[in-house]
């Protein structure tokens, strides 16, 4: 019920605003965001690269109404790889982005022209790109964006939700020799007749998905807060006799740190999702219908000022 309200308020322009306008605690925010711009995002990617984690960077932004917004965010993303390999990072950062930041909701085709340009800036970085994946209106989109770039970009990955009963069907067609697939259990707010509802429904859904990749010769990207899940990751992992640089283990900045240093210390490729950009309310909010206890942060941190 509280998670319905959170996500529905993540949609909602007046709660955005009131929130925006609220002295809200920075520490609150920085929990989950490294900052606003790339000077912010390299060096989170720093402190992290020497803790022995990989990294995955977004840039946030999913609101994107005009064709110069999205020409911003690429703008962005080319700025970001440029930096990247300058500080030498793309041996351990790869990026991550929303096809909606791209114009994908307005012009598909305005999109995939920006993931193409992006994915051509990663190539010369010498790191790969991850799509994101969206609200269910938007999965068709994406993986038909994601084939097309695959054709001249083989590494470019996906993101499958476990929540939407399609994804074993998609965990099927996309476990294939060097496909990158990141697993997750979805964010949004999405009717039953597409996603399964219940925790244990959507936890079966990833267990079933995990044994499609796990067994299969693509490159499964584990991405799962959730102990039981790890484990059971680690235990395919053994039955399957995967390498440990076959697959990995991805976590969101700021959410179980201590646990992703210690699959690290294990010799696990772990990658932690690290957000940075000033439109943090939307990504902010879902983390917050993730876990009660980080509203009741949130809260404090709101009436603290
Ligand atoms: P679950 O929510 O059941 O949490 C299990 C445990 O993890 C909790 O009990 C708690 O201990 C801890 N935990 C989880 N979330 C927490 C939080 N926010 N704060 C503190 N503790 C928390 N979704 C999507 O729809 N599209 C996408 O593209 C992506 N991309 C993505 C990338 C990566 C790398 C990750 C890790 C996740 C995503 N997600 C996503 C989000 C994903 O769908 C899901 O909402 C969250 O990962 C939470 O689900 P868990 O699997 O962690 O389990």
């Amino acid at each position: 019920m509280l998670r319905s309200v959170i996500l529905a308020a993540a949609r909602s322009a007046r709660v955005e605003r009131l929130v925006e306008t609220a002295p809200l605690s920075r520490d609150v925010v920085r929990r989950f965001v490294a900052g606003t711009d790339t000077a912010a995002a390299l060096g989170v990617t720093r402190q992290l690269a020497d803790a022995g984690l990989a990294v995955t960077l977004d840039n946030l932004g999913e609101d994107t109404v005009t064709p110069e917004q999205a020409q911003a965010t690429r703008d962005e993303y080319e700025r970001l790889l440029g930096a990247l390999a300058e500080a030498e990072l793309t041996g351990v950062a790869e990026v991550s982005l929303k096809l909606s930041a791209l114009g994908q909701r307005f012009d598909e085709k305005l999109a995939y022209d920006h993931a193409y340009a992006i994915c051509v800036a990663a190539s010369a970085a010498g790191t790969t790109v991850t799509l994101d994946m969206e609200d269910h209106t938007t999965t068709d989109s994406t993986l038909e964006v994601l084939a097309r770039l695959r054709e001249d970009f083989p590494t470019t990955g996906a993101v499958l939700q476990a929540y939407l009963r399609r994804t074993e069907d998609d965990c099927r067609e996309l476990a294939k020799d060097g496909s990158r697939v990141r697993l997750c259990k979805g964010a949004y707010k999405e009717p039953e007749a597409v996603a399964y509802q219940s925790a244990l429904d959507i936890d079966l859904s990833y267990v079933r998905c995990m044994n499609i990749l796990m067994s299969g010769p693509g490159y499964p990207m584990l991405a799962t807060h959730d102990p039981r899940l790890i484990a059971i990751g680690e235990d395919r992992a053994k039955w399957f006799e995967r390498a440990a640089d076959t697959f990995e283990f991805q976590m969101l900045y700021g959410v179980r740190d201590g646990e992703q240093r210690r699959l690290a210390e294990q010799g696990y490729v772990v990658r932690t999702y690290v957000p940075y950009g000033t439109e943090w309310y939307g990504y902010m909010m879902r983390r917050l219908a993730e876990k009660p206890a980080n509203m009741a942060l949130f809260l404090r941190a709101l009436s603290s000022r």
